[in-house]
């Protein structure tokens, strides 16, 4: 059974300093699928099967992990020109009893620290209201961007793993801290 959030949990991020963080969801699919059409973004997260078809059913899990859970994936829209450049959040990997954080960000906006934002937002978040003591990376051992990222992020290289889908994986994992510090059940301003 993977981590539930805090029955008094604040909402999910919704924004930062350059990036609107709204739910992934259906109106978003176009978008999405156009992201994915990228062969170098697709490339470790489905590559060719990420077809509009599957980003639809991949949207319909996602939004069933909101529902069932009270977070998920979010939307990443540039606040400058209103356009979708990617998704950010969490996700269930009930095999590994884990939750992922994910990031996918369109090709041309790259390298601009967009990702990093707002999953700094998503582990801030996760730190408080997750009732869980780390948060995990998938990752093939080809993708350097997502390694350099996840590094920066505070994750640490773990053990090798293979997807039920039969993809080899380093599994990366970040432990909450305001969680270790507090103790389960705890938020850091509700002692006083
Ligand atoms: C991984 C990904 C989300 C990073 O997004 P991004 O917005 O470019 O990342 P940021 O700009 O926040 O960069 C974070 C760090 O990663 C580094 N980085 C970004 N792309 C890189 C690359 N191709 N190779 C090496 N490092 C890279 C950045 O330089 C930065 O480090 P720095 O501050 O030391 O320079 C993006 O490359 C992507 O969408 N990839 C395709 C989808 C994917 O594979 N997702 C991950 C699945 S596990």
């Amino acid at each position: 059974m993977s981590p539930a959030v805090r029955p008094d949990a604040h909402p999910a991020p919704v924004e930062t300093e350059r990036l609107l963080l709204p739910r992934l969801a259906h109106a978003h699919t176009g978008d999405l699928a156009k992201i994915y059409e990228d062969v170098a973004v697709a490339r470790f997260i489905g590559g060719p099967h990420l077809t509009s078809d599957a980003t639809r059913a991949q949207i319909n899990t996602f939004e069933a992990i909101w529902h069932r859970r009270g977070y998920g994936q979010s939307a990443v829209i540039e606040k400058s020109t209103g356009q979708m450049i990617g998704r950010v959040g969490l996700h269930d990997w009930p095999a590994w009893d884990a939750v992922e954080l994910g990031y996918v960000i369109r090709a041309d906006r790259q390298g601009q620290g967009f990702a990093r934002e707002a999953s700094r937002a998503w582990i801030d978040w996760a730190e408080h209201e997750l009732d869980s003591d780390a948060l995990i990376a998938v990752i093939q051992p080809e993708n350097l961007a997502s390694i350099r990222l996840a590094t920066q992020l505070g994750f640490q290289h773990g053990r090798p793993d293979v997807t039920p889908k039969g993809v080899h994986v380093q599994i990366y994992r970040r432990e909450l801290e305001s969680r270790r510090r507090h103790g389960p059940g705890s938020r850091d301003d509700t002692s006083g």
